[in-house]
């Protein structure tokens, strides 16, 4: 049977109004080469959105390739509960490595949600498990518009009602801080102080919020308002870490240090689900203990640290050293600045925001039933790209990899999109309403 049409009959796509769906003609990616993605019927696409904010170096990378065959050869999958694997290790020294210092210990998982999930759960445990005074520190101090993913937990310390409220009878108590406003952060923790286990943030930009960049100092402010208010600070780099906004991970931009890590999507080059929470020692110390005394962090999933995918994580981490991936991404990112600036003076474009290779192009307030940002991928994919947008922001996220021209094609084909997209949705005179 065609597959589009096993697709409509059986499918239920993540994020997706199936009824619309159903009619449209699904695009299926058969394979893909570089930064190109293909479709069935040959047609290449630009993966302007690094198949969801992951791919790094590319697709089909020969060396990550190899990796996976070399792995596949040894073992796919065993378990980290009660045994261990070199990669799982190997790849926890390089993490330790590279992430900001203080950080010296990796829990595994296999999604964005779960890497925050966990970090969620070790912070309130640890501060369980230090008692006293302590153990009142059961809530958590999250960022209105925050994302960080789709479990219970993760989704109790969002801030995106569109994706968030239909829960909220199921969800833990929270309180919210205005983003990038260090002395509401500091109005938050001080009317709570002491029931505060932790602030969580996606470090210098939030992306599902629609790519809404902090000002510079903020991460900073909220770093040393942790450390007075004796709160833990969580960094999720699921979407921000690998370079996504030109350094490994943007909390190097501010000197910061967070207690607990959140890695995720890039972690593998964008091939297969791995995630890591990446804890102080102090925090890791707060769990140790005789079995009896019941101080174990009992989470575990049975995927996690799946070997392959820890050959993948470290196959790409050695590509980001040997083709010097940072250092040839500056020039990129200012050709982006660049070209963008053309976007930004567009008649039909509020509001370009940009940090690293992460473009949020705001299309301003339009009647939803418009679905002005889904017109504008549609566009671009007749094109030649693939661009995702959120709501009326057209997300731009190529693979760190992407060349020159090809970036350049990307911003052309998303300028010429908008504009047709814009045209359709408002037949002359265009009367655009942000
Ligand atoms: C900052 C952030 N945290 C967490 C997540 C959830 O990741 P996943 O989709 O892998 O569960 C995302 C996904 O976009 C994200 O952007």
């Amino acid at each position: 049977m065609d597959p589009a049409q096993l697709d409509r009959d059986h499918l239920w796509h993540p994020f997706t109004q199936q009824q619309g769906w159903s009619e449209e003609e699904p695009l299926m990616i058969e394979r893909a080469e570089g930064t190109d993605l293909i479709g069935e019927d040959g047609r290449r696409y630009i993966d302007g959105v690094s198949s969801l904010w992951c791919n790094v170096h590319g697709h089909r990378h020969p060396a990550i390739d190899a990796a996976v065959s070399t792995q596949l050869a040894k073992v796919a999958h065993s378990t980290m509960l009660g045994l261990s694997h070199p990669g799982a290790a190997e790849l926890a020294g390089r993490l330790v490595e590279l992430a900001p210092p203080g950080l010296s210990r990796v829990f595994y998982s296999e999604s964005g949600s779960t890497a925050t999930e966990i970090a969620l759960k070790m912070a309130f445990q640890f501060q369980q498990q230090r008692g006293g005074q302590h153990a009142r520190r059961t809530s958590f101090v999250h960022l209105r518009n925050a994302y960080h993913g789709d479990t219970l937990g993760s989704v109790s310390v969002g801030g995106i009602d569109l994706f968030h409220s239909t829960y909220r009878p199921l969800l833990f108590q929270t309180h919210a801080a205005e983003p990038g406003d260090a002395a509401d952060l500091e109005r938050v923790l001080s009317c709570h102080e002491e029931e505060i286990a932790a602030l969580i943030v996606e470090p210098l930009v939030q992306g599902a919020a629609g790519m809404l960049v902090h000002p510079p100092g903020y991460l900073r402010a909220a770093r040393e308002l942790c450390d007075r208010f004796g709160v833990l600070l969580i960094c999720d780099e699921v979407a921000t870490g690998f370079g996504r906004t030109g350094t490994m991970f943007a909390c190097e931009q501010e000197d910061v240090a967070p207690d607990l890590l959140c890695l995720a999507k890039g972690l593998t080059g964008g091939y297969m689900p791995l995630a890591a929470t990446l804890s102080t020692e102090r925090i890791y110390e707060g769990f140790l203990g005789a079995p009896e005394e019941q101080r174990t962090f009992f989470h575990g999933h049975t995927y996690t640290g799946n070997p392959l995918a820890c050959a993948t994580a470290l196959a790409s981490l050695e590509v980001f050293e040997r083709e010097e991936t940072l250092e040839r991404l500056q020039p990129k990112i200012e050709l982006l600045g660049e070209q963008l600036d053309t976007v930004a003076a567009m008649p039909e474009v509020a509001e370009v925001r940009r940090c690293g290779l992460m473009v949020g192009i705001d299309l301003g307030e339009h009647d939803p039933s418009l679905r002005l940002g889904h017109r504008v991928a549609l566009e671009a994919r007749r094109r030649g790209a693939i661009v995702r947008p959120l709501g009326d922001v057209v997300v731009l996220m190529p693979p760190l990899a992407i060349s020159a021209e090809e970036l350049h094609r990307l911003v052309e084909i998303t300028a010429e999109s908008i504009g047709v997209a814009c045209a359709s949705a408002y037949p002359a005179p265009l009367a655009r309403a942000a």
